[in-house]
């Protein structure tokens, strides 16, 4: 297929609810990709905008502001600042970061609506949905709250059951009732606009399954099973009071669906950034458009809002939806509410100046291709190992060497050898696959690219060994140096997409008034005879106290969730006393209690029963000091039979609860009684 050229690029990223700050998931997915490829893009020269903001309609935030009774505007202002500001602290270079409670953005989503309507471009469809009376408000599935059909957890949503994660309908579960006020709802019939997706369907798969068969695999796939399984009409409105009214007579209380005026707030945000100009970037053909966003968005981008402008009629589509997979959290589903996550405000208190290390680490491990996982001893050995050890190590040796020999004033560069030129040749053919893996969205290949153009200067470092020629051939050294010293001008551009913070601290340092993609790959980026400052360093290595602290911080979450959904087993079979009486549980009192040799997890008890006293053997060594226990009184089974532990018989078995965390509690009565008495 011949490559269109094009003469202008709007990259958009995913708009982040404002009902939770972003964490490292976001970040991976959406905009540390997006925002190497733009700053790679204006390295190019290449005209290009890069639009992003929050999206802070939908029903999640008005329950988060039902919580904590404050208003959804409360809620939007509070998570727009912090993603707004975090956002800019991790230098991702939007040209706007707008949102959709904005004015602009009203009136842009209701027109846009309006001409669709307008055209006759929606059916009009009643169906039932629930109401509550008492609150005089209709029912969003998750305001529903009720029994789930297919595991019986009480406390199933009306759109979803956490407990065994299925897709519901409010309708679906047993005894619904509403959250505000606990009532039972009431169905009703309500009006919505629908967009006929199945009328878009033929053109979606030209332009798609034909059209676009360069787009990602995962993207690819998703929208082909879609379509294969046949487009539905979508509501594109709600019974809700938070969002954008809609605008028609008689549709008092209805607002647009949320992923209705979410994607037009791309278009609302590039108004606000570029008033005069903004229809270039959205209708020009020769424009192009490139959505960046989470696989879980890509039946909105690459169907949905894409029939929405082609009913609109005048709006280019999109060129690429490069969508990532998720990232995980050391092994787990990153989840907001269970507060799994690495909160990028956080990060940013956390590791001031760490900018680079999280844009560095997310970028090697972005989940590309397949889900992949974000854990903190990778990101200390990505941090020590690759950057300190590989780049950061490297331009500190050229500076280092230069101030050493030559005050830190350039020197000419002398006959280049075979090895130089052998050196900056394999600098050529890395740059080229590095633009090649921007442009086509891989950009772990292209930051491994990168770290092998900081490894070449390492090596030609280690190979000509310039602190030996220094005692011998001067002249020799000031061409190894200033080549050295070009490398690093290479690596301040190389990086600058990836890491453009440290990238200008090496600017600073080797005095490089601009960056250009095309000087990449050249050695004239420095002029002999300029002074370079002192070095500082750009990288530090990450002590382990540091990242123990994450763990742990981690480690206490976990526990608190697992503490926090505990719901006791279902209750077994049913017994007969006859069938409990036949154990026979005791009383004993501890009279001695030590650990057992070469076995962390058991305790030897010597128990006074009243009869002579015997051994217990107990795996309860991980929760108690061996010392707490005696003096105490605990239950036993007295009629087990005796069975050998580290050959030590053990002669019974110790009762303890196993907390919902696995923590064991030793049993006993709650007031002293003689040893050997029965339980029953
Ligand atoms: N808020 C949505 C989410 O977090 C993304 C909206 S993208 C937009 O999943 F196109 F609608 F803006
Ligand atoms: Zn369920």
């Amino acid at each position: 297929m011949e490559k269109k050229t094009f003469k202008r690029t709007l990259v958009t990223t995913a708009l982040p609810y404002a009902n939770g700050p972003v964490h490292i998931g976001h970040l991976a997915g959406v905009y540390v990709p997006a925002d190497i490829y733009v700053r790679y893009l204006r390295l190019k020269g290449e005209d290009v905008v890069f639009i992003g903001g929050s999206d802070e309609h939908g029903v999640p935030i008005t329950i988060k502001a039902m919580k904590e009774s404050v208003t959804p505007q409360d809620i939007v202002d509070r998570y727009h600042t912090i993603i707004k500001e975090s956002m800019a602290g991790l230098g991702i270079s939007f040209d706007i970061y707008g949102r959709t409670t904005s004015e602009t953005h009203r009136k842009t989503a209701s027109e846009f609506f309006r001409k669709l309507y307008d055209k006759g471009e929606f059916i009009e469809q009643t169906s039932q949905q629930f109401y509550d009376e008492q609150a005089d408000q209709w029912l969003a599935d998750r305001y529903i709250m009720g029994t789930c059909p297919h595991c019986g957890n009480e406390r199933a949503y009306g759109d979803q059951c956490e407990q065994c994660g299925r897709d519901l309908s409010a309708t679906d579960l047993i005894n619904p009732h509403s959250t505000i006020t606990g009532n039972a709802p009431l169905l009703r019939e309500t009006k919505h606009w629908y967009m006929p997706l199945d009328k878009w369907e033929p053109r979606l798969r030209e332009w798609i399954l034909k059209g676009h068969k360069e787009w990602k695999p995962n993207v690819y796939g998703q929208c082909k099973s879609w379509l294969d399984g046949g487009l539905q009409p979508r509501a594109v409105t709600r019974d809700l009071n938070w969002g954008i009214p809609v605008p028609v007579e008689g549709a008092d209380g209805k607002v647009l669906y949320v992923w209705f005026d979410a994607p037009i707030g791309y278009i609302s945000n590039t108004i606000d950034l570029l008033p005069d100009t903004w229809e270039k970037y959205w209708k020009d053909p020769e424009s192009r458009i490139i959505h960046f966003i989470g696989k879980d968005n890509i039946v909105f981008h690459c169907l949905i809002f894409p029939a929405m402008l082609m009913a609109e009629g005048s709006y280019q589509l999109p060129d690429n939806v490069p969508a990532n997979e998720f990232l995980n959290l050391e092994g787990d589903k990153i989840s907001t509410s269970r507060n799994w996550a690495v909160w990028l405000h956080e990060y940013l208190e956390d590791f001031p100046g760490k900018q680079d290390v999280l844009r560095y680490v997310l970028t090697a491990n972005a989940p590309e291709t397949k889900d992949n996982d974000f854990t903190w001893r990778d990101f200390q050995a990505r941090n020590n190992n690759e950057l300190v050890a590989i780049l950061g190590n490297f331009v500190n040796r050229a500076m280092v060497l230069t101030h050493k020999y030559f005050e830190g004033v350039i020197p000419a560069a002398g006959e280049w050898t075979d090895y130089d030129r052998q050196t900056m040749a394999e600098f050529h053919d890395v740059k080229a696959t590095l633009g090649q893996n921007i442009e086509t969205f891989h950009f772990r290949e292209a930051l491994k690219d990168a770290m092998s153009l900081a490894r070449i200067g390492n090596k030609y470092l280690a190979d000509t060994e310039p602190w030996k020629l220094a005692k011998t051939d001067m002249e020799r050294v000031k061409t190894i140096m200033n080549l050295s010293l070009q490398i690093a001008a290479n690596l301040a551009i190389a990086f600058e997409p990836f890491l453009p913070f440290s990238t200008e601290k090496l600017r600073t340092m080797l005095g490089m008034s601009e960056v250009r993609w095309d000087k990449l790959g050249t050695t004239d980026i420095l002029a002999a005879g300029h002074t370079i400052q002192q070095p500082v360093l750009l990288f530090e290595k990450i002590p382990d106290d540091v990242i123990d602290a994450q763990i742990a911080r981690l480690e206490r979450i976990k526990q608190e969730n697992i503490l926090n959904n505990f719901r006791p087993k279902a209750v077994a079979e049913p017994c007969t006393f006859d069938d409990f009486t036949k154990l026979d549980i005791r009383v004993g009192t501890v009279m001695e209690c030590e650990k057992v040799k070469k076995a962390d997890k058991l305790l030897k008890f010597r128990i006074d029963d009243g009869m002579g006293g015997r051994t217990i053997v107990s795996g309860i060594a991980k929760w108690y000091q061996p010392e707490e226990l005696v003096g105490r009184q605990v239950c036993f089974i007295a009629n087990f039979p005796p069975r050998t532990l580290k050959g030590i018989e053990s002669q019974g078995m110790i009762l303890s609860a196993e907390d919902a965390d696995g923590r064991l509690v030793v049993i006993g009565p709650t007031g002293p009684v003689r040893p050997g008495v029965q339980v029953g």
